[in-house]
């Protein structure tokens, strides 16, 4: 892996998220890995920026919350297996890199650790996050993705480093 511009980086964005799906790793103490599928890249305030939306309904949230800095993580196609059971088991309960296989990796720019098996990994640190408010939702269907009303949080993600396998 080697630190590259974010200028540099060619990305089938949609594909990326939609399909590869990947790890967002929160928390310093007990980092913990969640897999995630929506989110954004692009620029604001002329900065590369990563977009993240959590649900205040999981670990990653308060963990977000607590230490404003995470690590995104786009891993190969054999790890998938441990892409669903971080998408579907809670940090709370589980240590996720021990049932996962999965495992930490030092960060260079912040305290959260990256996913060492990733191809692909944004260090990233939060600049802002404002939460849905449905009032705001233009189409009815969209609030069918809120049976339970939990609303995403928008976090605001400045990469700080992204780094490429060689
Ligand atoms: C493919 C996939 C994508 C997901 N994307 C998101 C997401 O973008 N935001 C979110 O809040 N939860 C998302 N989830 C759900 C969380 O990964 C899941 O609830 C996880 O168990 C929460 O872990 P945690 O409690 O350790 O944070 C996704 C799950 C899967 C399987």
């Amino acid at each position: 892996m080697k630190i590259i511009d974010p200028q540099e980086l060619q990305l089938q964005p949609f594909q990326l998220l939609d399909q590869t799906w990947a790890l967002l790793v929160a928390g310093v103490e007990r980092p913990n890995p969640m897999t995630v599928s929506w989110g954004g890249f692009g620029t604001l305030w002329n900065k590369p920026m990563v977009t993240l939306y959590v649900r205040p309904t999981r670990h990653t949230f308060h963990l977000l919350n607590q230490h404003s800095e995470c690590s995104l993580n786009f891993l190969p196609e054999q790890h998938r297996q441990a892409l669903n059971l971080c998408g579907s088991r809670s940090g709370r309960d589980i240590d996720k890199w021990e049932k996962s296989g999965l495992h930490p990796l030092a960060s260079e720019t912040i305290a959260v650790p990256r996913v060492q098996e990733a191809f692909l990994s944004f260090e990233c640190r939060v600049l802002a996050w404002q939460d849905f408010d449905p009032s705001r939702f233009l189409q009815k269907t969209i609030e069918k993705n809120y049976p339970n009303q939990d609303y995403h949080r928008i976090y605001w993600s400045e990469a700080l480093a992204v780094w490429l396998a060689e």
